[in-house]
């Protein structure tokens, strides 16, 4: 490994001081383009992509694994170290496994298929919203409509009854920031055992339901083209990684709206503009702010050497805020091509779910503001907590009122 041993280097990861922001310390990163390095929690030293372009070009590289059992695979807290240990599909495996897995899950998650979503998706925006209706105002919206909108749509598109909710919830909730290693891996094994039984229960029916897990089952898991190991696997990702990130994005994306009413004001005008302005909010909020990988070769980039076995993270919100690609990048700006963001990742682990998550998010927030024409913070914004810069970014509550 790279002998990295400077004293002065930023520590990754920190707290962001505005939830929108990057956090503070990162400044002089920029200022290292495209290739920086950071001191992790337990003083280890990984190299940060902080350039747009050299970040597309190493999250394409075969030579950077993702796969969390390797022994020098970087963790980020000490959490992290111990749960990451164990196997995850889709995200945890590298080619040519990972494409085996991803073929399978592709025709579920098209373009065609988030567009048939739609009607179900504005169906379910809708009920949260006469909820708080009738409840009457304030609200705490990550948990009134944030967190239940992504969770019931992709129960539903999985197969999983969302009478479970509160338990899996709960259980992703410390599964990604659980107090502790111990308690974070006995959430990982409760949704093991939920998964498993729910598997058990699908192979009973006679026939399958509509869910992608029915299939999954019915088709792939009695032909034995998936073990019941990995399938397990790949239920608790999309499980985690379909309620999780989308709620935060809700959630970050009403409070980064209201903190800037003139660009709300132009979006109403002109809902034209929603799915530019999901593009922005996703480039500007990069909520899944830190990917990991580590080398599995020697790697020539940015004028340095990455080398076998040292740890590479990229975040997302520094690369989105690369100045030669998007001018003036801290400003909300929804005339600019935002298109080309890494909040989704890139290369062969790109978001499954993007084209869903962009459905929801449209769906979510105009429809928000649509029939919430008030709604505004309930409570002084430095008041509001959000998420901790380890994990995925977020509110932690959002008091509003309309
Ligand atoms: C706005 C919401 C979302 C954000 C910001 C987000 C972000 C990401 C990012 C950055 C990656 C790549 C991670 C890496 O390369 O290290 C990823 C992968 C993934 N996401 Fe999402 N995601 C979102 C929504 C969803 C949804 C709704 C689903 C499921 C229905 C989903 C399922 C997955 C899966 C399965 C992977 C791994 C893909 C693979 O390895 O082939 N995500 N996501």
């Amino acid at each position: 490994m790279t002998d990295m041993t400077e004293s002065d280097t930023v520590a990754f990861p920190q707290d962001r001081t505005c939830p929108y922001h990057p956090p503070t310390a990162y400044t002089p990163l920029r200022d290292s383009r495209p290739l920086a390095r950071v001191r992790l929690y337990d003083g280890r030293l990984v190299w940060m992509v902080t350039g747009h372009t050299l970040a597309r070009t190493l999250l394409a590289d075969p030579r950077l694994s993702t796969d969390p059992t390797r022994p020098e695979f970087p963790a980020t807290t000490a959490r992290a170290a111990e749960v990451r240990r164990r196997k995850t599909a889709l995200l945890g495996v590298d080619d040519p496994e990972h494409r085996v897995q991803r073929r399978m899950m592709i025709p579920s998650f098209t373009l065609k298929r988030a567009a048939e979503a739609r009607p179900r998706i504005q169906r379910i925006v809708d009920e949260r919203i006469d909820a708080m209706i009738e409840q009457g105002a304030p609200a705490e919206l990550v948990s009134a409509f944030a967190l239940p909108v992504p969770s019931m749509v992709i129960c539903a598109l999985l197969g999983v009854p969302y009478a479970d909710h509160e338990f899996f919830e709960g259980q992703s909730r410390r599964l990604l920031r659980g107090p502790t290693a111990a308690d974070s891996m006995d959430a990982r094994n409760r949704l093991e055992a939920y998964i498993d039984e729910l598997i058990d229960r699908k192979q009973k029916q006679r026939e399958a339901g509509d869910g992608v897990l029915d299939q999954l089952v019915h088709e792939r898991l009695r032909e034995g083209e998936l073990d019941r190991e990995d399938l397990i696997s790949i239920a608790i990702i999309l499980l985690v990684a379909g309620h999780e990130t989308t709620a935060n994005m809700i959630s970050l994306g009403t409070y980064t709206l209201l903190q800037h009413p003139d660009r709300l004001a132009e979006l109403r005008a002109d809902p034209g503009l929603l799915p530019v302005a999901v593009e922005e909010l996703m480039r500007m909020l990069s909520i899944a702010d830190g990917m990991l990988r580590v080398a599995v070769a020697d790697i020539e980039a940015g004028g340095e050497t990455i080398r076998t076995g040292d740890g590479v993270v990229f975040s997302t919100s520094v690369i989105n805020r690369d100045e030669s690609v998007y001018p003036d990048p801290d400003a909300l700006d929804w005339h600019r091509p935002a298109r080309h963001h890494v909040a989704f990742g890139f290369g062969i682990h790109q978001c499954l779910g993007q084209n869903l998550a962009r459905a929801e998010m449209e769906i979510a927030l105009s429809t928000l503001f649509d029939r919430l024409p008030g709604l505004r913070l309930a409570v002084p914004a430095e008041e509001i907590p959000f998420k901790p810069g380890d994990t995925i970014q977020g509110m932690l509550e959002l008091p509003v009122t309309w």
